[in-house]
């Protein structure tokens, strides 16, 4: 079977956010072009995912904001898109298309918002300080660390006082580092894998810091775990490397 640059592509994305999740752990199996792909939960089937960090240890984010965040807003993904799949999967030939409308839009939600929340949470619980390769190559990227890091507080700030992502991603169509702008979760950029996410929803924050987002997105880059997100870079360069094979 030909393999074409598109199809690479999909299948390339997708399998940078499996790994992105931490779903080298599930049942694999090798594609076309030699490229190990997860086994899909059934529908219905989303473990939810234990906070990868000790919520009580973080700089500037406090143990009961970060336990709320995990269990009323990650944990209620994960349930909704349990049930949403349930429900699309005794959809027939009968069901009304705007049923199937409104229950797809829903999946896509809920899949993205819980693929973007254990990103996240999975980028906290380090020193905050970026080096070696990740550090020089987001510095190539946007003209030097400083630069890169005022623009993304820039773009998360962007959001402050409505909701949504600030996501630092690998473009498999350019293959260049970019910061993207997401105003809710079916806003995914449609090439790219994320490498760095900072939740800019409100639940996100309010706790500990009020409306004060410039303090959390502070805090937020005083925790992040540079070597998950070298990490992410890594593997979507292999991923990238493979796909023009
Ligand atoms: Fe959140």
């Amino acid at each position: 079977m030909e393999i074409t640059r598109r199809c690479a592509l999909g299948g390339i994305a997708a399998l940078g956010t499996a790994w992105m999740t931490g779903l080298e752990g599930s049942a694999m199996a090798s594609d076309e072009i030699g490229i190990e792909t997860p086994t899909p939960p059934a529908p219905g089937r989303h473990v939810l995912r234990p906070l990868p960090f000790a919520p009580g240890k973080l700089r500037g984010l406090s143990e009961r904001l970060l336990v709320s965040h995990h269990e009323n807003n990650y944990a209620g993904a994960v349930k909704n898109l349990n049930e949403v799949e349930e429900h699309i999967a005794r959809t027939t030939k009968d069901t009304p298309g705007f049923v199937i409308a409104g229950l797809k839009e829903r999946e896509l939600t809920f899949s993205n918002s819980v693929t973007l929340h254990e990103l996240y949470f999975a980028n906290l619980g380090g020193d905050g300080k970026a080096k070696g390769a990740i550090a020089r190559s987001i510095s190539d990227a946007f003209g030097g660390f400083g630069r890169f890091e005022e623009r993304f507080r820039a773009t998360g700030m962007s959001l402050a006082g409505g909701s949504g992502w600030t996501v630092l991603d690998y473009c498999f169509s350019t293959d260049t580092l970019r910061i993207h702008w997401s105003g809710g979760h079916s806003q995914s950029a449609a090439s790219a894998t994320p490498l760095l996410v900072l939740d800019m929803y409100e639940h996100a924050f309010a706790i500990d810091y009020g409306a004060a987002a410039a303090k959390y997105v502070e805090a937020f880059f005083e925790n992040v775990r540079w070597d998950e997100v070298s990490r992410r870079l890594e593997r979507a360069r292999a991923a990238a490397r493979a796909m023009k094979a």
